[in-house]
Order: structure tokens, then sequence, then C-alpha cells
């Protein structure tokens, strides 16, 4: 099977982590974004991925060179000269999506879910209509694609309105397809939006169709959401009893839902959960109390921090009791020094903060 990933461009709104990394590489659960996605496609079945990018694809070519090995896939990028949109790559690759009549799924690259594509392609098929759209239900449908049903069928598709300005209904557009080779015929090579042009298009047909999504969703995009994810992707863990997790029987577990890379230490008294992640080589000074956060790979934080709803970036140093909260995000290589207060700073990389941030703040 074939699947394009939505990739896109500079990930503007997940800065400053998006300034050092491209966003499907930054970690996620402490493995890059990207690679939740690769490795749930490759498991059902999936051989070729096409990355559809709108900017120098290098970094990404070097990392995702590893995985095509790993999961058995081929990986194969597509790069615009302008931002052709969400329906526009789809045209960019029709040389791959369309070598048969087999479907094909589409993500969007900032969702994080349990995918559930085996179960999606057999939907499909049963309906044997043009596409099938993953939807979930959300309290804030505005900010998404909502979906509103014919009366008389559960699953075809009666309306599809992007970010609606007045109520419409609160099931959503999770950024997850699976659609036949004949979608293509209705793209042209142009920035166009399958959101705007392409589903109302289907849906005037009666060709497109839902798939409700079974447990959690979240569109990682921005740092609060990606806290958000975060708490319920480890949440997802916990339900499997996965192996990943810290065990709640280490003294400085709190809460449970923490996953720590196996190369990080942990200093003496600390209290951690729930809801963290550690990076490899991050080093834990004692008394520390983290929660509802996440490290990333080879930063420090030294004694008595007391760090909740933050992201810290790569290579970052976090000082003796300096207090980090309300969305937090520190990019790659900054310096919080000692005792510190920072109430929701967005710190770019390689700055260093000697004063209180005591209102949310960009700090260039
Ligand atoms: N290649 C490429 N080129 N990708 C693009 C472009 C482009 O010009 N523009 C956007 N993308 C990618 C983004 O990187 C992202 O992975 C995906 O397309 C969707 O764009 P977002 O900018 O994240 O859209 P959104 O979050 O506001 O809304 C979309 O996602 C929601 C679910 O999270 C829509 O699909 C909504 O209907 C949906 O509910
Ligand atoms: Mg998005």
């Amino acid at each position: 099977m074939k699947a394009l990933i939505l990739v896109g461009g500079f990930g503007t709104r997940l800065r400053p982590l998006t300034l050092t990394l491209p966003k499907p590489l930054v970690e996620f659960g402490n493995r890059p974004m990207i690679l939740h996605q690769v490795e749930a496609l490759a498991a059902a079945g999936v051989t070729d991925i096409v990355l559809a990018v709108n900017y120098r694809p290098e970094v990404m070519i070097n990392v995702l060179k590893k995985y095509e090995e790993q999961y058995g896939v081929k990986i194969t990028f597509s790069v615009e000269t302008e931002p052709l949109g969400t329906a526009g790559p789809l045209k960019l690759a029709e040389e791959i999506l369309g070598k048969d009549d087999t479907p094909f799924f589409v993500l969007n690259s900032d969702v994080i879910c349990e995918y559930p594509f085996k179960e999606l392609a057999a939907f499909h098929r049963a309906h044997g209509q043009e596409g099938t759209i993953v939807v979930t239900k959300v309290d804030e449908p505005s900010k998404y694609g909502v979906v509103v049903h014919k009366p008389d069928h559960p699953s075809r598709i009666d309306r599809f309105v992007e970010k609606p300005v007045e109520f419409v209904g609160n099931r959503i557009n999770a950024g997850i397809y699976i659609l036949n080779p004949s979608v293509l015929s209705r793209i042209e090579l142009r920035p166009t939006s399958i959101e705007q042009e392409t589903f109302p298009a289907i849906v005037r047909d009666g060709q497109l169709h839902s798939f409700d999504l079974e447990g959690f969703w979240m569109d990682v995009g921005q740092p609060k959401d990606f806290l958000t994810g975060t708490c319920l992707y480890l949440s997802s863990l916990a339900k499997k009893n996965s192996k990943l997790l810290t065990p709640s029987s280490e003294s400085f577990v709190h809460g449970g839902n923490v996953l720590i890379d196996p190369s990080a230490k942990i200093g003496k008294n600390c209290r951690i959960g729930p809801n963290v992640t550690i990076g490899p080589n991050v080093v834990i000074g004692d008394g520390v109390r983290l929660q509802r956060c996440v490290i990333l790979e080879s930063s420090r934080i030294k004694d008595h921090a007391w760090i909740k709803s933050t992201i810290v970036g790569w290579n970052s140093t976090v000082g003796k009791w300096a207090r980090l909260e309300n969305v937090t995000v520190l990019g790659d290589d900054v310096t919080v020094a000692d005792e510190v207060y920072v109430n929701g700073g967005c710190v770019l990389p390689h700055k260093t903060i000697k004063a209180n941030i005591d209102i949310p703040a960009i700090i260039m």
C-alpha cells in the first residue's frame, strides 16, 4: 500500500523548537513525531511513503534513510517549489499515488493517535466509494474541519466545513484519510486545499464517508497541544501496561505516566510525574520536581528546580531552585540561571535568562 504525509513548511506554531529541527523530527514521547506515523503505516502493510515538503529537506532525508531499512519501507521526498496547500501535493505525487488502482493513505504530519490504518482500509473497501476520512469528537470544533452527516446514513458525509465560524457539529476531521486514486483527477497542480476544495466536491457526489476514531487524538502542532498530546499518549501507554513507562515502584515516580530514556540520570529525592518525558542523556539533579513536562535530549536540570507544563529544548540548562511553568518553551541550548522564575516564556535558542519572566513573553 501507499501513503503520503503532508509535512509542509516551517512549523512556525511550534517555535522555538522548529528553529532547530523540522517539526516531524521534534521528539514526541522521546521519538521523532514522524516515526510514530511511519511505524504505524509500515505495520499496516504500507511499503511506499511520500513525504510532501515545501522547504529544504536535507536534514530529514538523512534521518529518514535509517528508518527505510528499519521498517522496510521506501520513503520518497516530494519537494514543492511553492507551497501547494493540502491537496496540490497529492497531484505532485501522482506518479506514486496513482501507480496502481489501490487506495492510498494521507496524513497531516502533526496528528497523534492510535492510527487505525488496517481497520480504516477494511472499512473503505467495504463501502466502495472514493474517500474515507477519520473523525473524532472535540469540545472546540472551530479550530478544525467539521463533518456533518446525512440523517439517513451513519457514515456518508453531507457537508464538510473547514474552521466553521458558527457551530455545525463536534465531529471533526482528524487529518487522516484513505482515498481512491480517482481523487487525483479532481485535483489540479496548483496551491489548493483538500479541505476547502477537494472534500466539498467529493461530498457533492455523495462519495465521502467518515470513520470514527477510538481512543485519544490530538493535533500537536503547537506547544500547549503538544503538552496535552503528551499526557494523552502517556495515558494510553499506561492503559496498555507498556514496558516503555518507568515503573511506579521507582521511588521518584509520582502519579505514573513517566517515560525516561535509559541513558538519562536522575538525582536523589526527586519527585517526577505525572505526565513527564525525559530524553536521552538528560541529567536531573537532586530534589527536582517535574510534572506535565517534556525534557529533550542532553538537557540538564539542576538541584531543586520546579518545572510544570513546560518543554525544555535540547542541550538546555535549568538552574538551581528555578521555577518554570504555564507553557514555557525553551529552545535549543538555553540557560536559565539559578532561582529564576519563568511564567509562559518562549525562549529562542542560545539565550541565557538571568531575570524573572513574570508574564508570558517571547525572549529573542
Ligand atoms: N506539503 C505541504 N505543502 N504540506 C502542507 C502545506 C503545503 O503547502 N500546508 C500545510 N501542510 C501540512 C501541514 O504541515 C500539516 O501537516 C497539514 O498539512 C495540515 O495543515 P495545518 O496547518 O496543520 O492545518 P490545521 O491543523 O489548521 O487543520 C488541518 O488539520 C486539522 C486536524 O488537525 C485540517 O485538515 C482540518 O480539517 C483538520 O481538522
Ligand atoms: Mg495542524
